[in-house]
């Protein structure tokens, strides 16, 4: 038996207007000051103000979210009450908020108590409901049960990971008319970061079939739009299909995990402060050239990437499976 995790997804131009129909009156809205300052911020409040929703807004969340910067978003949290937390952000934006839901729900966790084991933690969401919106088209936060904080311990910032299925947001409003507006070089990390979810979960050991479908059309898509994306920002077809393809991606490696290229870019960013999407990217080729040529485990990367290769084009159906699979890794050489 396996289960698919997805939250409801509603994507494209105008699925902020989805709003509406939420029920729900009071928000609590989680974001950055970047955010407030490109003016993303009031596209969101401009739409609540119309459906009549009320809101307050926490825009303490900076990246690499810290655990003490949290904490007080939740006590603001409690103080509000609200019944919809709204995560108009990144992915330490998203961090922030699933962490901050799950304090919310439970006001004496801190997060310690958030784990995959905590039994207590599957009666959810009888608060408030969660609705995501990515600004940027990469992290897949938006549809995933993990989340990453920082937290400050033996003189180094060192990156907490935790998951638990109940994190996973109520919604996932994919809306293009925030992407339009990254500039070329965040465009470039954060969709390298959606590429790197879907490469590392087609060969996880959790692998699946509903994970491998989204991170093909993924994979596909990202070759296709991030090019055009990074080259013509305000190309709106190029936007969507880069947003949809996050999202997607976000699905692959939420069901099917990432795995050593994210340990590694954890590590490196939670020193250096690289940004996530850089971190992972920077490793993505050789995280695939070691799968490739791992001692024991080669013949199953060859044959997994090569039926990738050979799926999207990159490969003839005759191709051998060795030269098929490091057509993959050309590829992302290409990229690069
Ligand atoms: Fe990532």
């Amino acid at each position: 038996m396996w289960h698919f995790y997805s939250p409801n997804v509603i994507y494209g131009e105008d699925a902020l207007n989805f709003i509406e129909k939420i029920k729900g009156t009071r928000c609590f809205i989680v974001t950055d000051k970047v955010i407030e300052k490109l003016g993303f911020l009031k596209i969101l409040t401009d739409k609540l103000d119309k459906f009549n929703k009320s809101y307050t807004v926490f825009t303490e969340v900076v990246p690499d979210p810290h655990e003490e910067d949290v904490m007080k978003g939740k006590e603001e949290c409690i103080k509000y009450g609200p019944d919809l937390i709204i995560a108009l952000g990144g992915g330490s934006v998203m961090d922030s908020a699933k962490t901050i839901w799950a304090m919310y729900e439970y006001p004496e966790y801190t997060f310690d108590n958030i784990d995959p084991f905590n039994d207590k933690l599957y009666d959810f969401a009888n608060k408030a409901k969660l609705i995501a919106i990515p600004t940027t088209s990469g992290t897949g936060s938006e549809v995933t049960w993990a989340v990453v904080i920082s937290r400050f311990q033996d003189g180094v910032w060192r990156k907490a990971g935790t998951t638990h299925t109940s994190l996973i947001p109520t919604y996932a409003i994919v809306d293009p008319i925030f992407p339009v507006r990254m500039p070329p070089e965040l465009t470039i990390l954060t969709g390298f970061d959606a590429l790197a979810h879907s490469i590392e979960a087609y060969i996880s050991m959790w692998r699946n079939e509903f994970g491998n479908a989204l991170g093909l059309k993924a994979i596909e898509l990202i070759f296709k739009y991030l090019p055009i994306a990074y080259k013509e920002p305000e190309n709106k077809e190029a936007r969507d299909y880069m947003h949809q393809a996050a999202t997607m991606s976000g699905l692959a490696f939420g069901n099917s995990q990432c795995h050593i290229g994210h340990a590694m870019g954890h590590s490196l960013s939670g020193i250096f402060h690289t940004p996530h999407g850089q971190s992972v990217g920077l490793f993505l080729r050789y995280v695939v050239e070691y799968c490739l040529n791992a001692p024991g485990e080669t013949n199953e990367s060859i044959q997994l990437y090569s039926d990738l290769a050979k799926k999207l084009g990159w490969a003839k159906w005759s191709d051998e499976d060795k030269q098929a699979a490091f057509t993959v890794l050309e590829q992302i050489k290409f990229m690069h």
